[in-house]
């Protein structure tokens, strides 16, 4: 770990909104000493139809949460209309197309028109409010089109990624229950085509979905099933575009999003109105040091929740214009980003370590081909970035003249918590640095034990709610207690590991649970383990990770055969059962290795020792701990020896 301190950059403080350490800290004292009144003058950045009367209620015993109580708005109207007054002919969107040098550039004043046509679509189709509406859509406006007008309606948005395979597809539809999904013909993406619509068609089968609205990607025709699938621009044609908007009471649900846990099903989490828009909204224009022209481009696809805080609500909330991108990060080849951020002038620029990682590989050249001048702010987002990468992004992309801001968050957080902030923050490469001021983190040892002071480790845990914590489970609120609030009485449990060093810098350490970290996206082993015993060739799996130099953690699966497999070549078991596991979730879950073996590693009580099995992925063999006590511990020599062979 690097204890190096990168300072703040004079010329970036100058105009920063948060100009020096000092500053920060004396927010962040304001915040603690006084959260409601904070969270009150934060809640002054959007517009209320009604004002709130309480800023909070909150027992985390019951995990019980509100924000904003009473309060009346509307999430579209905070990110369109309000601002045509002042910002009607500014962009609002510039898609960059998958083909380099594809561009379109939409105003607020055309994103209302848009917006107001596909929420009177919906309503047409029998939409209301909180009604759940599927979106399974690529890169296009459509999405962000589509995100905006369930929020006019009071609809609420499902955003399933499209890359997710038709069963998880239909998992999520059938969990929330959606009646209407909307799709595309075809998604484009590195110059490859993805057939949406005809997953959508598999998902929904035994479905009781009515409507399946279908943008138009690629000129591919696709079946269209009479009186269920209708083309979407030709029902935007014949709608008006004034849709009247529907006041939401702060509370009221803006969206569910899918994400893994520990258990086998994922599990909606669910984001309410304002609380959610404030701190979107504060915490874009905070951490990013967003300010009035400056373009902002967040690379995140918009089926995460970084797509969604960061695409969409926080900068369309402030009033910012923001970049869809469809592409990769290496089509058509690694300079990509960099010639993006010079044809829009971003400001901002945000990505995963995995994709900085991947573009690190190919040296400083494709960088340097683009000016990258426009750039003021760095970030990073999804999994912990190592400070050799961290470095590269501050020296080589950032000339040493941009802000770098590592930003910790999960899905259930709804934005950004700990983070430096441009101009105000010196940073150690690696740590995500400080939270932000209304942020109270806590460090727990393994008998709940809360660690003071600093230089300890422990797991990373919230005191206190924030404006943009998820509000419950999609159906389920007991599990949503159960998992966040039950480990350590009276604290929101993150599911994280981290220290705090002698400075008090939070180093996040990764996750301590039964979650993968793959690319920046998360999985869950117990979903790739039913995954894989779904096929006959597997009789029992075991899924950990390993150490990986692109996606950080790579996927090792440990496979006893079924009787099925009996005579079939181990590489044709390895081969159909990643083949399975695309099919059943999608190709960001493909094991990138699957050992055969004779048994797995079990205590006498039937339970699965990961432990070891984590070992062995790393090759750390020597280290394996006390295998005495287990059912049958010869196994865990054959494994070892069939690891080694496979290396
Ligand atoms: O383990 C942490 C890691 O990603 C998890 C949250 O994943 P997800 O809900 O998919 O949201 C990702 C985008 C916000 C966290 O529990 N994580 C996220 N950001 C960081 C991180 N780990 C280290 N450093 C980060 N900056």
């Amino acid at each position: 770990m690097s204890d190096r301190i990168v300072p703040t950059k004079p010329h970036i403080s100058r105009r920063a909104h948060v100009a020096s350490f000092d500053h920060y800290q004396r927010l962040y004292r304001e915040s603690v000493d006084d959260p409601s009144g904070f969270w009150r003058r934060q809640a002054e950045r959007i517009d209320w139809f009604h004002p709130f009367e309480r800023a909070c209620e909150q027992d985390f015993d019951r995990a019980e949460v509100a924000w904003y109580l009473g309060g009346k708005l509307n999430a579209a109207f905070n990110c369109i209309d309000r601002h045509l007054v002042e910002r009607g002919e500014q962009n609002a969107i510039v898609w960059v197309g998958d083909e380099p040098g594809t561009y379109r550039q939409i105003t607020f004043r055309e994103l209302h028109d848009r917006v107001g046509r596909l929420a009177n679509v919906l309503r047409r189709h029998g939409v209301q409010k909180g009604d759940r509406v599927c979106i399974y859509l690529p890169m296009i406006p459509e999405a962000v089109y589509a995100m905006l007008a369930c929020a006019r309606i009071g609809a609420v948005h499902s955003v399933v990624f499209a890359g997710f395979s038709a069963e998880s597809l239909k998992n999520r539809i059938e969990d929330a229950d959606c009646r209407v999904v909307l799709t595309a013909n075809e998604g484009l993406r590195g110059g490859k085509t993805i057939p949406l619509k005809q997953t959508v068609d598999q998902a929904i089968e035994d479905l009781p979905v009515r409507t399946v609205l279908v943008a138009r990607r690629t000129d591919a025709a696709v079946p269209m099933r009479a009186g269920r699938d209708l083309w979407l621009a030709d029902e935007m044609e014949r709608q008006r575009a004034y849709c009247p908007v529907q006041w939401q009471d702060s509370e009221d649900p803006l969206f569910v999003l899918y994400t893994s846990g520990s258990t086998g099903k994922p599990k909606g989490q669910l984001h309410t109105t304002g609380g959610y828009l404030v701190y979107a909204g504060y915490t874009h224009q905070l951490v990013f040091d967003w300010h009035p022209g400056d373009v902002h481009f967040c690379a995140a696809d918009i089926g995460w929740v970084t797509g969604h805080s960061y695409v969409v609500y926080g900068p369309l909330a402030n009033g910012a214009t923001t970049v869809l991108f469809e592409s990769t990060p290496v089509y058509p080849d690694a300079s990509r980003y960099w010639q993006v951020c010079d044809d829009v002038q971003a400001a901002i620029f945000y990505t995963a370590p995995t994709a900085l990682r991947a573009l690190l590989r190919f040296g400083d050249e494709p960088v340097k081909k683009y000016r990258r001048d426009s750039i003021r702010v760095l970030g990073s987002v999804g999994e912990p970035i190592n400070p050799e990468v961290w470095q590269w992004y501050h020296d080589v992309v950032g000339e040493g003249r941009c802000a770098v801001v590592d930003t910790w968050w999960q899905t259930e957080t709804g934005g950004i918590l700990i983070s430096a902030l441009p101009g105000a923050t010196p940073c150690k490469p690696g740590s995500a640095t400080f939270p932000l001021p209304g942020v109270r983190p806590v460090l727990v040892d393994e008998h709940g034990e809360v660690l003071t002071g600093d230089g300890v480790s422990g797991n990373l845990c919230l005191a206190g709610s924030w404006p943009g914590q998820a509000r419950t489970i999609w159906n389920d609120h007991e599990r949503f207690r159960q998992t966040y609030f039950t480990t350590y009485p009276g604290l929101y449990f993150t599911g994280d590991g981290c220290r705090r060093d002698e400075d008090g810098y939070y180093w996040i350490t990764g996750r301590v649970d039964d979650v993968l970290n793959v690319a920046g996206h998360r999985l869950g082993t117990a979903e790739i383990e039913s995954a894989l015993v779904a096929h006959e060739f597997c009789a029992e799996a075991a899924v950990v990770g390993f150490p990986h130099d692109v996606k950080g953690t790579g996927i090792q699966a440990y496979v006893i055969p079924g009787k099925a497999a009996d005579g079939v070549p181990p590489e044709e078991i390895e081969a159909v059962l990643k083949q399975q596991v695309r099919k059943a979730i999608g190709p960001i879950a493909t094991p990138d290795r699957i050992q055969i073996v004779p048994g797995l590693p079990k205590t006498r009580s039937g339970k699965i020792m990961r432990r070891i099995l984590r070992k062995i992925g790393e090759a750390n063999y020597q280290d394996l701990g006390d295998i005495s006590t287990l059912a049958e511990p010869h196994v865990v020599e054959l494994i070892v020896q069939g690891h080694k062979a496979a290396r």
